[in-house]
């Protein structure tokens, strides 16, 4: 669509009408503390409220102190297994570490060597898609933002499925196995063709490698030559593997679960949850952190100059520079107080590949911000259980030296979160069956309805 598609006008009437609109969607928020009702399903601690039961992961961010409840450093473990030890303990050669992750979390423990290398040939097997869907689904109509390009082929794909409605446990599983094969695929081509149809680059299209692991297949079938050295296949392999799950609350794995417990097939349940991820406060927060950063640069003159950081840190929380949103990306988490694993995790990674890459000057930027930040908030904002920075802060920012699109920032979340929503469809599926269907109290009045010619 082009900027002055007037389908797409904001017009004089709709202004007025999302005033009304807006007029009688205020909530006195008195009113929740009233009725006992948690604003973001989360008490004021980031406790969420308690909705479920999952074996498949979970995520820490207290100590029990005297009895009494604690912030801490945040721990992330799959399937009890602590993801620090995971990733400490994965070979270091080995690419496979995704691979290794998603048999933890869909079947409950670490595979030997046979059981993951047939485990990986059965993903390989899969990573194959139907004829001509390339060039009669991908090619057509494609989209500026890839997790929409993600979401509309998996929602195709389920023309392309006899059983695309069964829903026993060995469909679903074979419905998620393929789609943790093809995501890689759908993300990367849906890339490539927004570059050759909206920029006009050559398009290739390369067919992924049955020896090569997921990180690895992604690198070879985005980069023309194909080429990549292996410290970017584990890097990325490392990132996919702290992205791949975080227990069953968040966002995008409660709507798997919310949407998978009406009974519906698998391709809705996925492409619900492409469209929670999509958010900028969930995985979408990504993108936005590497954006704010290009604004920082051009807007703080001199990156050793604290003041000046802050001042424009403080802009970003009074909505008066980059989005206006008020947010400062990567800053802060649902449930993390004090510090989020992954981050810290993924920031020792960053610092190595960034004296590699003679990134220097910009970590030192990053930690810089890093360390200001949550004092920032802190004085702006009412702070109940502490702001650090998140998964999101050093993602991006790994991702560009890794010479990654940032198109593809979040479709790469998604690549890896599949897993992990797999893992909760069929717990949901095999254990469940009963429809989620919460409460809304209504504190509106009763009217009795007047006659148009009164009105
Ligand atoms: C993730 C996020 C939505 C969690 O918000 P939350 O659950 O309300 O977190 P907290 O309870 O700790 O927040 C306390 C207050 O600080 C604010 N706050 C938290 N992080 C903030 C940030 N990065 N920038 C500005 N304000 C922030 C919250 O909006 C809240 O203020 P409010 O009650 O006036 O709305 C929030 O931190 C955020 O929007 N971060 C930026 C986006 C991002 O990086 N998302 C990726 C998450 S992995």
């Amino acid at each position: 669509m082009t900027k002055n598609n007037p389908f797409c006008e904001i017009t004089p009437e709709l202004e007025h009408l999302s005033e009304l609109s807006a007029k009688c969607s205020v909530i006195d928020p008195e009113l929740y503390s009233k009725y006992d009702v948690k604003r973001g399903l989360r008490d004021i601690n980031g406790k969420g409220v308690l909705v479920g039961l999952t074996e498949i992961s979970d995520v820490c961010s207290t100590k029990i102190v005297d009895g009494v409840s604690q912030p801490a450093d945040g721990e992330l473990y799959y399937r009890g297994y602590n993801v620090k030890d995971i990733i400490a303990g994965i070979d270091e050669n080995s690419h496979f570490g995704f691979e290794e992750c998603t048999y933890l979390l869909l079947f409950g423990s670490l595979p030997t060597k046979d059981e993951l290398k047939e485990f990986t040939n059965m993903l390989s097997k899969y990573r194959t898609l139907p004829t001509s869907f390339v060039r009669d689904i991908i090619m057509k109509a494609p989209s500026r933002d890839m997790m929409n390009t993600l979401a509309r082929s998996v929602l195709t794909l389920y023309s392309y499925d006899d059983r695309a409605d069964d829903i026993s446990l060995p469909n679903v599983l074979r419905q998620c196995l393929q789609l943790i094969s093809l995501f890689p695929l759908l993300s990367v081509y849906g890339y490539q063709a927004y570059k050759h149809y909206h920029d006009g680059a050559s398009l290739f299209i390369h067919p992924p490698k049955e020896e090569y692991s997921t990180a690895e297949n992604i690198l070879h079938i985005l980069r023309a030559d194909s080429k990549f050295t292996p410290l970017e296949a584990k890097l990325l392999d490392t990132a996919l593997i702290l992205h791949m799950e975080h227990g069953g609350g968040n966002n995008s794995t409660f709507t798997t679960h919310l949407v998978s417990s009406s009974g519906t097939d698998t391709y809705s349940a996925i492409a619900a949850s492409l469209g929670s991820l999509k958010g900028p406060k969930h995985g979408g927060a990504n993108i936005k952190v590497v954006k704010m950063f290009d604004d920082m640069k051009k807007q703080v003159k001199d990156w050793s100059n604290e003041d000046e950081i802050a001042d424009y840190l403080t802009k970003l929380l009074h909505k008066e520079a980059f989005d206006h949103a008020g947010l400062i990306y990567g800053m802060g988490h649902a449930v993390y107080s004090l510090s989020d694993p992954r981050a810290v995790i993924f920031r020792s990674f960053v610092e190595k590949l960034s004296e590699e890459k003679g990134y220097e000057k910009e970590f030192k930027l990053y930690a810089t911000v890093e360390r200001l930040a949550p004092e920032i908030i802190a004085k702006e904002r009412k702070i109940y259980k502490g702001v650090s920075p998140n998964v999101d802060f050093y993602s991006g920012f790994a991702y560009s030296m890794l010479g990654l699109p940032v198109e593809l920032y979040t479709p790469i979340f998604a690549i890896a979160r599949i897993s992990g929503w797999s893992a909760h469809r069929l717990e949901e599926v095999a254990h469940s069956g009963k429809i989620m269907r919460p409460a809304y109290k209504n504190v509106g009045e009763r009217k009795a309805y007047v006659p148009m010619e009164e009105r």
